[in-house]
């Protein structure tokens, strides 16, 4: 039988909820935050910046590790997604693989409303057969 996903601590809920709170998405009026715990136990929270030119506005997942990333920290050990609606707000394509690059296919990935987990799901679930680090031999790592 496959291993139960771990929960989600409720501080990784409470933080995205605090973040998603913060959105600057006037455009859209979707707001969503996101918290990573990084491989150094360390939480990362961000929510996502649109402008009035719309292809240059950015998701919570991308603030939430540039702010991993500023800090030194280069894996993500868990994230939680938090966004408003019925439908479940997974991340969009492009942060599948922005996530792609600092962790493994085993990421649990908690997909969350304001009331709190709805489903954690893995990053090889949402990016099968993915294309990443260990691709490109003698770079970076
Ligand atoms: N958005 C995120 O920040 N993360 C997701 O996982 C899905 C979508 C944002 C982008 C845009 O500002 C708004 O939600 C509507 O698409």
């Amino acid at each position: 039988m496959a291993a139960r996903p771990k929960l989600p601590a409720a501080e990784m809920i409470v933080l995205a909820r605090q973040i998603m709170a913060k959105a600057y998405a006037p455009y859209s009026g979707f707001p969503v935050g996101a918290v990573i715990r990084g491989g150094n136990g360390r939480l990362y929270a961000g929510c996502n910046v649109e402008n009035a030119a719309y292809p240059q506005g950015w998701c919570a997942e991308t603030s939430a590790i540039a702010a991993m990333v500023a800090d030194g920290e280069r894996r993500i050990a868990e994230i939680v997604v938090m966004g408003p609606g019925r439908a479940l707000v997974t991340p969009c394509g492009g942060c599948r693989q922005r996530l792609r690059e600092f962790a493994t296919d085993s990421l649990p990935v908690h997909v969350c409303g304001p009331r709190g987990l709805r489903r954690t799901v893995s990053l090889g679930e949402l990016l099968p057969l993915s294309f990443g680090p260990k691709n490109l031999p003698g770079k970076l790592r």
